[in-house]
């Protein structure tokens, strides 16, 4: 089995993916990370890998001939530069989500991997979640007939805590919270129905985060933070320091936090996905509605239902499935969850075990959608036409 050898630009964050790669024993090893922070880059040394190489400039990083594969875990507006640098270089490489923040960067981004076939993949590892993985077999096995309507809902209850204190809430760094949060949804509905988005519209808006605070004010200097319960005090990293750090009632904030979205399918399938930023809970609701029944997961109480259509009414689901006897069985087997799933498929892509397992297409199919929705709410909603590849 061929040694895979796997350098990191952006170490901290989602680059602690590292993790899942880094096994020596396995023939893995994680030996290089490149980040603008010098002292994330000592913590990587020290908590990945003592001998890793380590560098400020990730073009140093990507020429090295030792590295097969590169990840790009850095904010999404530099995906698309560093992914083409890295492919260039002749590496495979795994890109976080979202693909890109413009519609300009994930065509470069797509021309670059046609250049290079089979060497870039896209992180949407919720294709590798058991609930996902669940529904697409229920759908693609017609058991539920042909699939008609998906309702999504997503409550970003803990919005404040990842999405407002830091770059994500600035839409030069992510286009779109549709993007950056809401890609994964995107993907899932074009994932699991196998038909990409045609058409946009939306309403949004930024009904409760952003405001008049300075864009310095920092949570941990605010005289409300005892009683402000988006305070990012009482929310450590690894190093015990307030994981993000300004205010989320600050000037700069412009990504909208409420979002109720419409898309309509290459085959006319009809989709409403609704993510909002301030609710109390967080957890994520998906309907998908066939001809001969319904389905709908439930990550509350970790279940998926299917209703069947009958003569007369059916209110009660036919078959529930208990999900955490399918997690229970993934842990069994060494697979807790998505993120090491799919860190495995970049390695049996690097291998030549396997096709990139989420190709490119998919991460501009969700990012150009997003962007037409986002369009579509900065314009009165109108209807967006979205040309997927
Ligand atoms: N698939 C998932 O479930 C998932 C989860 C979280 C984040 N992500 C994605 O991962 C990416 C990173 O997000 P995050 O939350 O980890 O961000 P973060 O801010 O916590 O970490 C980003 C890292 O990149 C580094 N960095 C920033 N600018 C850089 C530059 N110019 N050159 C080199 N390094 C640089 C930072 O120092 C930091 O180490 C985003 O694209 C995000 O969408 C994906």
């Amino acid at each position: 089995m061929k040694n895979v050898n796997i350098g990191i630009i952006g170490v901290n964050g989602r680059g602690r993916l590292w993790r899942f790669w880094h096994n020596p024993a396995q023939g893995v090893t994680v030996s290089a990370g490149a980040d603008k922070d010098l002292a994330e880059l000592e913590k990587f040394k020290e908590r990945c890998n003592k001998d890793a190489f380590t560098t400020l400039d990730y073009k140093e990083m990507i020429k090295r001939p030792d590295l097969d594969g590169i990840v790009v875990a850095t904010p999404d507006f530099l995906h698309a530069q560093m992914v083409i640098d890295s492919l260039e270089a002749g590496k495979f490489v795994y890109c976080e989500k979202p693909l890109a923040t413009t519609v300009e960067d994930a065509d470069r981004m797509i021309s670059c991997s046609n250049a290079h076939p089979g060497k870039l993949m896209v992180g949407f590892n919720m294709r590798y979640m058991p609930f996902v993985k669940l529904m697409k077999e229920i759908v693609d096995s017609g058991e539920i007939g042909e699939i008609k309507a998906v309702w999504v809902r997503h409550f970003v209850g803990m919005g404040s805590i990842y999405y407002y204190h830091d770059w994500h809430a600035d839409k030069r760094n992510t286009g779109s919270l549709l993007l950056q949060k809401g890609s994964h949804d995107i993907d899932v509905i074009h994932f699991v129905t196998g038909h990409n988005t045609v058409k946009a519209a939306a309403f949004g808006g930024l009904d409760f985060f952003g405001g008049k605070n300075a864009n310095t004010l920092e949570c941990t200097q605010c005289d409300k933070k005892d009683s402000c319960i988006d305070s990012q005090v009482p929310v450590l990293d690894m190093d015990g320091k307030p994981a993000r750090r300004f205010c989320a009632f600050r000037k700069e904030v412009d990504v909208p936090d409420n979002y109720t979205c419409l898309f309509e399918l290459d085959n006319g399938i009809r989709v409403s996905y609704n993510e909002c930023h301030f609710t109390p809970d967080y957890h994520r609701n998906y309907t998908f509605i066939g001809t001969k029944g319904r389905l709908e997961n439930s990550e509350i109480d970790g279940t998926v239902k299917v209703w069947y259509r009958k003569n007369g009414r059916n209110d009660q689901p036919d078959r529930v499935i208990d999900l955490k006897i399918i997690e229970q069985k993934e842990t069994e087997v060494g697979h807790g969850g998505a993120d090491p799933l799919i860190c495995a498929e970049f390695v049996r892509m690097i291998r030549g075990e396997i096709t990139a397992p989420v190709p490119p297409e998919a991460g501009r199919n969700a990012v150009i959608a997003g962007l037409a929705a986002q369009y579509s709410l900065e314009h009165g909603g109108i209807v967006v036409p979205v040309n997927p590849s």
